[in-house]
């Protein structure tokens, strides 16, 4: 079979490698998104037929896994170094003239290039495939994210020949940027907006925390970027500009904004421009960098201890403007939490229109000394969020207003407020009665590790709120079709689809319910715990205070929380509610008659293939029986669970920390 279909698959991959690079790098499709998904709908079938022609550098791996990845630490075969960083003109004349005393009068030009502002990556390949990428780091050693980057459209993981003729070295190293474009960082914001969860400052962070996160599906989701700007070694040109033009044949993003220098006045020009028009750019850039071109001119020069002596950052001066703070009003965030925000007079800075910017707390609005109709200055550096950064106090006069106070109630349900030890926030005490409040733990409700009810989003949410269809948790369970339907009958399909999500999330096991609900502190982790120990919600809430504090992991601040919780009689109706809507407020008895301690207090890596079970459901199995999943191999790891081709780096690591390898049946004897 595998033969039958090899050269099928071979086309195919080779087609779709050639379709994303003209989608992703030269923005130039030759076919529609219909025809392109046709192909590689095609070539996952004939995957799925034939798995011993599996490639990692399929174009089918950059739709990425749910399989958690630890990140392997590797040593960079050249250390990553940093750039000496400059913000004015004097030091950039400095640098040059430092440049031309070095070549002691031979002539020189300077690459002049966008400095991008995301994080570096060290790609490496390996007769023309990407074999690894790892991370800055240190500098010195770095984290392996070859799974993640793979999701990356525009990084080949099949390198371009020329009429078959192959023009890159067997081995290479190159290095780059991976950035999140803006628009894929507006509307990652905005998703987190409408579902209340914290936004990226910048699309750094937000690159960063992407490239991090263990779950390539989101990896892949997030639509990340990548310019490559430096190759280090093995390239026959003479110039660092023409290996880049070199490498972008063979499939690189390489920045079309570059120039090479003859005058200092032409890296003016430079940086001149471009501080005018990156705000055109569609992904962030923090300054221009400047490279000596031709190598043997760069090795002459050579490095100081930190930095290359051949190259320098420029960096663009933070934004900066003034303007008068109208007011401020106070947002009530789905935890209650109150966020001061300074509503401004409109002001331009760094290409938008600025008029809101977080006082985040009562503490930074006290040491700003902030009064209403302040002249306050606005700043926007490398965070995308305006930041009022001072107060002019010398425009004050007779016209300002009254120093800015905290609210004494809840601006949105008058419920008073309350601070926390240890805590810069004020906080609503309306609970169930602010309406911000319902309806973020409703959206926690049915989030997707809790409920899980997709086919209900914010948006669903806010609408059926507004309607007053749903006012709290319960009310979910006693929704409709008929109303979801629509007055016209329209929407069926959606609220049949809806009213199935409702009806599967009964089955949602006890320790995921007890997560949904929503009791301040009681993270996924602690339901966990709490549902195994009392396997019952009314042994949950019955609990004296000192059952709870013996339960592993179980503090004074939750078991406080969890009591607080259960003494209100509202949270007693609405458990009652949910048990009348046939919820899951048990362990079920399959759980139960399985469950154990035999793994308490030990940490397990999971690694390979398994015959017997997924590796989910060994990590169900892990959890059930006490023990905690941990995604990379540490001296505090008490074994691996070792299935079929575990890699050999994992192998190579747990023997020497001197963790042992478990096998597949060994563990199932172990729990038995
Ligand atoms: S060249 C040895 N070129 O800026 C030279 N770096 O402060 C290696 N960066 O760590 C770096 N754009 O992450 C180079 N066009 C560009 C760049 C660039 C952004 C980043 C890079 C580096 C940092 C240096």
């Amino acid at each position: 079979m595998d033969e039958l279909f090899k050269d099928r698959i071979l086309e195919l991959r080779r087609a779709l490698h050639q379709h994303n690079h003209n989608y992703y790098v030269l923005t130039a499709p030759t076919i529609s998104d219909q025809e392109f998904d046709a192909l590689m709908h095609e070539l996952q079938d004939l995957e799925q037929m034939c798995p011993t022609l599996f490639d990692p550098n399929s174009p089918t791996q950059r739709v990425g896994s749910d399989l958690q990845v630890g990140f392997e630490r590797v040593a960079h075969v050249r250390p990553m170094l940093s750039l000496g960083n400059t913000y004015n003109r004097e030091e950039v004349a400095e640098f040059y003239n430092r440049v031309r005393d070095g070549l002691m009068g031979q002539k020189f030009q300077i690459c002049c290039e966008l400095k991008f502002d995301g994080l570096s990556i060290s790609l490496h390949y390996k007769d023309g495939q990407l074999v690894r990428a790892v991370t800055r780091g240190d500098g010195v050693v770095g984290d392996d994210v070859t799974a993640a980057v793979r999701t990356i459209r525009s990084i080949p993981l099949i390198l371009n020949t020329e009429d078959g003729a192959q023009t890159w070295p067997e081995e290479f190293e190159i290095r780059g940027e991976i950035l999140m474009p803006w628009a894929s960082f507006e509307r990652l914001n905005a998703e987190r907006e409408a579902r209340e969860e914290d936004l990226f400052a910048n699309p750094r962070n937000a690159a960063s925390g992407t490239l991090k996160s263990k779950d390539t599906r989101v990896v892949a989701e997030r639509g990340l970027d990548a310019y490559l700007y430096y190759i280090p070694d093995g390239l026959p040109q003479a110039g660092h500009y023409e290996r880049l033009q070199e490498a972008r044949k063979w499939g690189f993003k390489v920045s079309a904004d570059m120039r090479l220098a003859d005058t200092i006045d032409e890296v003016y020009e430079f940086i001149d421009y471009w501080h005018e028009h990156r705000s055109e750019l569609p992904v962030a850039t923090d300054g221009i960098v400047l490279k000596v071109n031709t190598i043997a001119q760069q090795q002459s020069l050579g490095m100081t201890a930190k930095s290359p002596r051949w190259a320098i950052a420029y960096k663009y001066p933070a934004e900066k403007a003034c303007t008068r703070l109208r007011c401020v009003t106070f947002q009530v965030g789905r935890t209650g939490a109150i966020t001061p925000v300074a509503n401004m007079d409109p002001v331009q800075l760094s290409g938008t229109m600025v008029q809101r910017a977080t006082l985040h707390n009562a503490d930074f609005v006290r040491s700003l000394d902030l009064h209403t109709g302040d002249m306050v200055y606005v700043e926007k550096g490398g965070e995308i969020i305006p930041k009022i950064t001072g107060v002019n106090l010398e425009a004050r006069n007779a016209e300002t207003g009254a120093p800015v106070e905290m609210p004494a109630v809840c601006p949105e349900c008058g419920a008073p407020l309350v601070r926390y030890e240890g805590e810069a926030a004020y906080y609503c005490t309306g609970g169930s009665q602010c309406p911000p409040q319902v309806k973020g733990r409703i959206e926690h409700f049915i989030s997707r590790k809790a409920m899980n009810i997709d086919s209900l989003g914010p948006e669903t949410v806010d609408d059926l709120w507004k309607q007053g269809l749903i006012k709290d948790i319960a009310d979910i369970y006693s929704l409709d079709i008929q109303y979801l339907n629509g007055a016209d009958g329209k929407r069926e399909k959606s609220a049949r689809r809806l009213m199935a999500g409702i009806e599967a999330s009964k089955e949602v096991p006890f320790e995921r319910v007890l997560f949904a609900l929503g009791i301040r502190f009681v993270g996924e982790v602690a339901a966990k715990t709490l549902a195994r120990k009392f396997v019952t919600i009314d042994a949950l809430a019955a609990a004296p205070l000192a059952d709870l504090l013996d339960v592993n992991g179980i503090g004074a601040v939750i078991a406080e929380s969890i009591q607080s919780w259960f003494a209100d009689e509202r949270n007693l109706t609405l458990v009652e509610r949910l048990r009348t809507a046939g919820l899951q407020l048990q362990i079920s008895a399959e759980q139960q008659a399985a469950a154990s301690n035999k793994l308490e207090g030990k940490s397990i890596v999971i690694s390979g293939v398994f015959a017997h079970h997924s590796r989910d459901e060994y990590k169900t199995l892990i959890e059930r029986h006490g023990g905690k999943n941990v995604g990379s191999i540490s001296a505090k790891t008490s074994f691996v669970l070792a299935g079929e081709s575990m890699g050999p780096a994992k192998r190579e690591k747990a023997e020497k920390l001197g963790v042992a390898l478990v096998s597949e049946d060994e563990f199932l004897k172990m729990i038995e």
